[in-house]
């Protein structure tokens, strides 16, 4: 079965208020043409790939496109984010409700837990582990509460740097075990755990991080990203992946890079 996608097209896309390092200086300064443009051609080789199901976006809510902050899937159930800022905190019911009508059972963490989807908790494709991170969005309570919901082994990593305020800006799984990540965006024993439980860790440059090269879109062998360097480029492909560069430079001044736009789930 096709790995499935939600996404949000990025009609009322901007940055509207300032909850993350990237988002300073960029009020009112997105492009919203070349923003449509972008999420537009990224979105064209990705359903080729994937089966990418749209929800409808929302005047109030400039960030719903990054839809990868919706919750998290597990088997049927559906645990909806709840958002740390309560600027994004009205999205909670759109995405709910577009699950709910799809028949999937909604299971909801104790209210005073933030816990911001799939930003913080990172399924790889064998599902054998859920990575999940705490610090800035993600409380560390949530991580407990998940591995007793959804009866599975996680491993909890602590974010340290603030433009890496979400796991999936920093840290990427990728297919057997092996994982994409930016060693900087983590604590010491953080950055202990990501090496003595991946199979193999390649580390990305701060040039590469910075540019959102770990906030990759991973479908079958083919690697989405907004930029890599030659380096970074050339370890990815001696691993078998194809690296297809999708530029989402607007979404960046709003914090979110390629893997943002998407949810994805079996
Ligand atoms: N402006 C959004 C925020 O700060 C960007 C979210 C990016 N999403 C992600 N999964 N990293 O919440």
């Amino acid at each position: 079965m096709p790995l499935k996608l939600l996404m949000c097209p990025p009609d009322y896309f901007g940055v509207e208020y300032i909850i993350n390092p990237w988002m300073e200086g960029q009020v009112g300064k997105v492009d919203r043409a070349l923003a449509i443009k972008q999420w537009r051609s990224f979105y064209q080789p990705v359903s080729q790939k994937a089966n990418v199901e749209l929800i409808y976006p929302n005047r109030h809510t400039p960030d719903m496109v990054f839809t990868a902050n919706c919750g998290l899937v597990w088997n049927q159930s559906f645990i909806p984010s709840r958002f740390k800022n309560p600027e994004r905190q009205s999205e909670e019911a759109l995405f709910t409700q577009w699950f709910r009508e799809r028949g999937f059972k909604i299971v909801s963490l104790p209210e005073g837990i933030a816990f911001e989807g799939a930003g913080d908790a990172l399924v790889p494709p064998d599902k054998e582990t859920l990575w999940m991170g705490h610090g800035f969005r993600t409380d560390a309570e949530a991580h407990l509460f998940l591995s007793e919901m959804l009866k599975t082994r996680i491993i909890s990593l602590r974010l340290i740097h603030p433009h890496f305020y979400h796991l999936d800006t920093c840290f990427c799984p990728l297919h057997n075990g092996t994982v994409l990540y930016y060693p900087d965006a983590f604590d010491e024993i953080s950055n202990h755990m990501i090496r003595h439980n991946a199979t193999k860790a390649i580390p990305v440059s701060k040039e590469d991080a910075f540019k959102m090269a770990c906030n990759t879109v991973l479908l079958e062998d083919t690697l989405f990203m907004n930029s890599a360097s030659p380096i970074l480029k050339k370890s990815l492909e001696a691993e078998g992946y194809t690296v297809c560069i999708q530029e989402v430079s607007e979404f960046i001044k709003a914090g979110g890079a390629n893997r943002c736009l998407t949810f994805s789930w079996h």
